[in-house]
């Protein structure tokens, strides 16, 4: 294979484990993306069965940088939450069991926090000085804060109380899909939601990803903000791209 690529990325998410080397200049995959259902149960070791599979896969040599993202807090390559996991992974070294099994580095970051990066360099929050807020809706929410470009990890906006209510329990993707809340209604609950955000971070910019972003037209016009408030341009593949990214550049 000829293909240029300089890291590979692996996203962990609830219902699929992805994996494709990226090129870190364009921001774009070299290679196919390979993608295998996550395992019923989702614990640390089959976990690590499946990234085992789409490494070996992919067979880059070890110098390769290598990114994972789980949709978890994750401290120096440690799991310290497990919202939407096995609880399990809590207090994991992830860093540490990935390395044992694929036999060379690997970078761990929370999955929204790739997103965020990838957004950063190749997608709609590019080239935005200030402050600037990538949530991901998907089975909860995600966040990334970024500020003049820097990466605040862990921020974990999904699980502000507002109202009372956890706020990922009311107004992620998964929840608009259970409740089948109309496009309007959900909008309602997100308006709820960005309003809060913004009156405590004053954004310059709120970037929305998850696979839903591709939706965006149906429910961004439905909200009212100060902040504007634009889709994620790079959807599924912004953890992958991020994760690969911070692994290789660390930023
Ligand atoms: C988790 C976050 C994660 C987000 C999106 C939340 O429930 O706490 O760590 O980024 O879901 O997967």
């Amino acid at each position: 294979m000829s293909k240029k690529f300089d890291a590979l990325g692996i996203d962990i998410g609830g219902s699929g484990i992805k994996g494709a080397p990226v090129d870190l200049d364009k921001g774009v995959f070299t290679d196919d993306r390979l993608r295998v259902a996550t395992p019923e149960e989702s614990t640390p070791e089959a976990v690590c069965d499946v990234v085992e599979q789409i490494a070996e896969h992919f067979s880059v040599k070890t110098s390769v940088p290598l990114g994972i993202t789980l949709p978890a807090v994750v401290t120096h390559g440690v799991v310290r939450t497990a919202a939407n996991i096995d609880k399990s992974w809590i207090d994991t070294d992830a860093r540490a069991l990935f390395a044992d099994r694929l036999g060379r580095e690997v970078h761990i970051v929370n999955d929204a926090d790739a997103a965020g990066v990838a957004e950063l360099h190749h997608g709609a929050a590019k080239g935005v000085d200030g402050v600037v807020l990538v949530t991901t809706l998907g089975t909860g929410i995600g966040s990334a804060l970024l500020v003049d470009g820097h990466l605040v990890p862990n921020t974990e906006l999904g699980h502000l109380e507002i109202e009372g209510h956890d706020a990922e329990s009311r107004a992620a993707e998964s929840v608009r899909e259970r409740d089948a809340l109309t496009m309007e209604q959900w909008a309602e609950r997100l308006q709820t939601y960005y309003s809060h955000l913004e009156s405590l971070f004053w954004p310059d910019l709120i970037v929305v990803g998850g696979g839903v972003s591709k939706q965006a037209a149906s429910f961004l016009p439905l909200l009212d903000l100060r902040t504007e408030i634009v889709p994620a341009r790079l959807k599924n593949k912004a953890g992958i791209i991020g994760a690969a990214r911070l692994a290789a550049r660390g930023n």
